[in-house]
């Protein structure tokens, strides 16, 4: 199993890629299911779990082609992929398929409204939580979908089709809000989906369904109108900068110290984050081209953050920014209210000498003058990367294992960093 080994001190300068976002390029692959035309993706990230949906979808009849380089091409590792969905020649998605990734749940709802019927395993946990399906199985059934949990499946059907409807989201759900705008772009009337995820995904993904035909309204506002259509066309659509990446590497600088532009990074998408990585103490500067990030030598000021949906401070940058406050001034605290079980990075970070408890779902941070490197575990995917930064500041060598979380997420992570001056490689075996 790989290994990333990092030796800890040295400033970054320079430029950071950032990829296309990995959730944004899920949900989209998705939606090529909608049609039986080829749905063109430019700027898709070369992730881990970007292959396996492939896999999943290839799995249903998807065909897939990757374009050669184009000489204006973005960044050098965005790849363009054909997704054509001409037959779907099967209506399951297996367990041993799902469990692995749980967004390839979603492919319920295009095989819902295209074929009418699906038989999707429930995706299981994972290491941050339950992550129940309730709220899928609501909002189809609010569409007139009729459906039955037997075996670990989710059987759905439709007499004839998807009758558009108004659905209430009773909490904000990302996953729920792709299904239903996607399910409801086929369905006959309009659905009005009432607390629905803001999230910048959830708007590119509404911003290619429309370009397929689509008619939909507000995604990125809590209301989401979609007039269903008969049919879905081809379309070409590049995918968003990822913000939890940009989030990330924003927060490497603000822990190691230099000057780092985050090279097609989109302020906009994570402004709540921003802000707080500026009352830390570093500059935040948007560019035309990105932004700009520095921490001269003045230190890591205490920040208290409390997750929410977005606009609010991303569960996904949680572990990342308590990375950072391990060597903050003092003592911050750290609320995580999206997920009940999303502080396995602590345990790690305290092997790297941090001062951290517990106190329901708030973390308290006591910031420590000194990191010593050690060998540490990756528990899940942003957890492995709060590892990374706290490295890039401890002291010595620090071995990170089980980089498969990483690589489910973080495209070229070593490479990006080590192109920045950062002392990190990949040790396979
Ligand atoms: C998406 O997951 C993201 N994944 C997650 O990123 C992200 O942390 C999460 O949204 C919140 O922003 C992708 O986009 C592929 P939710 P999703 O439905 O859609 C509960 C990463 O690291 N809930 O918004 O699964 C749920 O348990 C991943 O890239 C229900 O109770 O998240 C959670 O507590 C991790 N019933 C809360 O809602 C449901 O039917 C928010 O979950 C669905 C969700």
């Amino acid at each position: 199993m790989d290994r990333i080994r990092i030796v800890g001190g040295n400033k970054l300068s320079g430029s950071i890629p950032i990829s296309g976002a990995k959730n944004a390029a899920l949900p989209l692959m998705i939606a090529s299911m909608l049609t039986d035309e080829t749905l063109t993706l430019e700027n898709v990230p070369h992730l881990a779990d970007v292959e396996q949906l492939i896999r999943i979808l290839g799995n249903h009849g998807v065909d897939y082609s990757v374009n050669g380089r184009r000489e204006n091409q973005l960044g050098p590792y965005a790849r363009t992929i054909n997704f054509t969905a001409k037959n779907i020649v099967n209506t399951t998605a297996p367990y041993e398929l799902v469990s692995k990734m749980r967004a390839s749940f979603w492919v319920i709802g295009p095989l819902l409204a295209r074929m009418g019927e699906a038989r999707v395993s429930l995706p299981g946990g994972c290491a941050i939580g339950t992550r129940p399906v309730d709220l899928f199985i609501d909002g189809l059934q609010q569409l007139g979908a009729g459906i039955d949990v037997e075996s670990g499946y989710v059987l759905a059907r439709t007499k004839d089709r998807l009758i558009g409807n108004r659905y209430v989201f009773p909490k904000v759900s990302v996953g729920a809000t792709h299904v239903l705008m996607m399910a409801a772009s086929l369905a006959r009337g309009e659905t009005v989906l009432e607390n629905a995820a803001r999230e910048p995904e959830i708007a590119d993904l509404a911003t290619c369904l429309n370009a397929m035909g689509a008619r939909i309204e507000g995604a990125g506002t809590r209301t989401i109108t979609i007039d269903g259509v008969d049919r879905l066309h081809g379309a070409v659509h590049s995918v968003i900068p990822d913000r939890i990446e940009t989030g990330t590497y924003a927060m490497a600088v603000a822990m190691a110290g230099g000057d780092v532009v985050l090279e097609g990074a989109r302020a906009e998408f994570l402004e709540a984050a921003l802000d707080v990585i500026r009352q830390t103490g570093a500059e935040v500067q948007p560019l035309n081209s990105g932004i700009r990030i520095t921490r001269n030598g003045a230190g890591i000021a205490p920040v208290d953050v409390v997750t929410e949906p977005f606009p609010g401070f991303p569960t996904d940058l949680q572990a990342q920014f308590m990375g950072l406050m391990t060597m903050a001034k003092g003592r911050s605290k750290i609320t995580e209210t999206i997920f009940e079980n999303r502080f396995m990075h602590v345990q790690e970070l305290a092997r790297l000498g941090a001062h951290i408890s517990l106190s329901g779902q708030t973390a308290i941070v006591d910031g420590v003058k000194k990191l010593k490197g050690a060998p540490v575990m990756a528990t899940d995917l942003r957890a492995s990367v709060s590892l990374v930064i706290a490295g890039l500041a401890a002291e010595g060598e620090t071995t990170v294992n089980r980089v498969y979380h990483l690589d489910r997420g973080f495209e070229r992570l070593e490479e990006k960093l080590s192109g920045c001056g950062a002392v990190i490689e990949r040790i396979s075996g």
